[in-house]
Order: structure tokens, then sequence, then C-alpha cells
């Protein structure tokens, strides 16, 4: 039996190592790749012993690749060229060339990896970009399945709906049959244009009131919602307050959400920059008759302030054990964590891509 050796491309602030060591505590990342100097800092900060490459992925040869020794790839390639408000250049924008170089060299490796996970926005499954990456993978013999999921659906109160692709030289044997009880009592999985389907309806029930579901994904709301007051840090400093020239510009638009809510908005890298789609923001004091009409709300009736990026990983799922180096700004935490992934999520779909395997998984 083999231990899992990670590969670890566009390896950010190490989201993925950390959702590997969640679910496989043996597991060893034998080296992370990221272009960026200031994430890799964080990333080396968090995991002194791992060889942290700051480059370009498009630099990397079939040879130095090899060398790594490794037999799984976890990677979230730029989701830029894939965004549904972005323009959508997918395989012609130049932040997908690391990526299309990384296809290119897969099939010519020594010994290909036995796993891999990929990340990245929803949007990704219908791109150009997909269709090499199944190409690619269909080539090199591996055997896929595909999901769309969101920490909510694991009943962490936060949306973060990405696209995952979990390919493996064996067969996905717990993934394949839909009949099979264990499928639904293992993967609390789910899409949220998919609420109407509970795990008690059948395939066939399903595709009835799904025509548009993707065969490859599967449906199920069980999971225990938590609060966001679990996820909450104590004594925040005040210059956390939304400040109140942002509330009265921009209450009407904001995402605002009390501590006994279970559900927040997904936080991206400029989360507190603009007050819109960025993420949510904590209700401290609230009128009497708050609702969720946000036409309806005046400025002067709330009192509001930011998550922390402390309280912002906690949602994402990042352990206690990760921090940021003291020289970080409060700017670059929430845009680092913003281009990052959910943590439990990422473990769940390892365990998943484990299953069945050869190789030791804790
Ligand atoms: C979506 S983020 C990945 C985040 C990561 N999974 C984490 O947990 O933080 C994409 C990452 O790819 C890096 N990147 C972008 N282009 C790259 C390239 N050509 N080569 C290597 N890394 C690149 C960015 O610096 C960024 O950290």
């Amino acid at each position: 039996m083999d231990d899992i050796r990670a590969l670890e491309l566009y390896s950010g602030i190490g989201g993925m190592h950390f959702a590997l060591r969640d679910c496989c505590p043996a597991a060893k990342v034998v080296a992370a790749v990221d272009i960026n100097d200031h994430v890799t800092q964080v990333y080396a900060h968090n995991f002194p012993n791992v060889k942290v490459k700051n480059k370009g992925i498009e630099g990397i040869s079939v040879k130095e690749l090899d060398n790594f020794g490794f037999n799984m790839v976890l990677m979230s390639p730029p989701c830029q060229p894939f965004t549904r408000i972005g323009l959508q250049k997918d395989i012609n924008d130049k932040r997908t060339k690391s990526f299309m170089h990384f296809l290119s060299i897969l099939p010519k490796l020594q010994k290909g990896p036995e796993y891999l996970l990929l990340e990245n926005v929803k949007g990704f499954e219908k791109s150009m970009a997909h269709e090499e990456l199944c190409k690619t993978l269909d080539v090199c013999g591996y055997h896929k399945t595909e999901f769309l999921l969101s920490p909510k659906h694991l009943g962490i109160p936060n949306s973060r709906l990405r696209y995952f692709m979990l390919a493996k030289k064996s067969k996905f044997h717990h993934l394949v049959s839909r009949n099979d009880e264990e499928l639904w009592t293992t993967l609390p999985l789910s899409l949220t244009d998919k609420q109407n389907c509970n795990r008690e309806d059948t395939e066939e029930a399903i595709k009835a009131k799904c025509p548009k579901m993707d065969d490859q994904v599967r449906v199920q709301e069980t999971c225990i919602s938590h609060p966001i007051s679990e996820f909450l840090e104590k004594d925040v400093p005040e210059d956390y307050k939304v400040p109140d020239k942002v509330k009265s510009r921009y209450i009407n638009v904001m995402d605002i959400v009390p501590q006994e809510s279970k559900i927040s908005t997904c936080f991206t890298k400029s989360y507190t920059q603009y007050a819109e789609g960025t993420g949510s923001a904590l209700i401290l004091k609230a009128p009497p008759n708050h609702s969720e009409n946000k036409s309806a709300r005046n400025a002067n009736d709330y009192d509001l302030r930011y998550f922390t990026p402390r309280e912002v990983a906690n949602l994402m799922c990042f352990p206690d054990s990760f921090t940021f180096p003291d020289f970080v700004t409060r700017k670059q935490r929430y845009r680092m964590l913003g281009n990052s992934l959910n943590v439990k999520v990422v473990s769940y779909l390892i365990s998943l891509l484990l299953l069945d395997g050869d190789m030791k998984s804790s």
C-alpha cells in the first residue's frame, strides 16, 4: 500500500493542504507551487516543512514534475477566465495558459498521479478548458466524477458554490451506482437549484424534477446547519464596524445577517472594499421590524460590523492552527481568503476520491 504524496498546484494559502490534512493526517504534500510571493509566504509560514516553489506553472517541465514523486494532484487554477461576471475568455485568457500547459504535460509524465482533484468556479463545467481537461483525463485513462458543491450543503452557514472534478485511475465504486443506499448516506451533496429533491427520491424522480441535472451530480439535503454564532470571535475591535457613510449609502444592497443566521454569502477577495456581492456583514443591532426586504431599511436603525479575517477563515473551515504572518495586512488577508476555498468541502471530496482506493487515507 502506498502513502499519499500530493502535489499542490496554485497553492495560494494552502486550503487544499489543510483539507488533505483534515481527512488524511498521514498524507504528505511533496511540493506547493504558486506564482504569487505574498501567498507563498503565508503558505510557508503555515507549512514550514513543505517545498514551496514561487513560480509560474507554465514554466514547469515534465522532468521537474517527475522529480517531485507525487501520486496525487490538488489544484485550483485561476477562475477569472470562467466567472459569470467576467469576460469568460476561457482558453483564450492568458491566465489559462499555465493550466493548458499542465494538461499538455500530464500524459508525458513517467508515472501520472493516481488521484487528481480540481476546484474552480461554477461555469467552468461549460468551458473549453473543461472540455480539454476531460479529453486529457480520458486519454490518460482516468475515471472521473464531478460536483457542484457549497459549504451550506454540509451544514456550514456560508455559500460558496464551486465546481469540482475528481479523477482517479481506479474506478469510483461508491459513486457509480445511484441505487446504492450507501451512496445516499455517504453523500450529503446538493445543488442550489435542486431544492425540490430529497434522499427518498428515486433516480427517475430526481431526473423528472431536475431535467437539466448533470448525470454526475448527486443531491441530498440532510446536514444539520450550524448558526453563524459558532464561528465568531469574542471582543472584536470597534474598527470592524461598518462606517456610517458606507451604511447610509449601501444598506439597501448589502447582505446583512444576524448571528443566529444559518447562512452568509460568499466572501470574495473584495470583501470590505465593495459593499455589494462581496460577503455578508454581521448585524449587531437591528430594529424590531427588521425584514429581508432590503429597500425598506433605514441605515440609522442598524449597527453592523464586518466579519474579521479570522471569522471568514472559520466560516471557510480553516483550522485554528492556520495563521497569517503579522506583516500581512487586513486587506491582504481578506483578499487571500477570498481566493481560497472551503476546507471541509474539499476534505469531504478528497475522502470520496480515496474511497475504495489502494492508498492509505489515515
Ligand atoms: C484560486 S487561487 C487558489 C487558492 C488556493 N487553493 C488557496 O487555498 O489559497 C489561484 C492561485 O493561483 C495562483 N496563480 C495564478 N496564476 C498562476 C501561474 N501561472 N502559476 C502558478 N500559480 C498561479 C494565484 O497566485 C492564486 O494564488
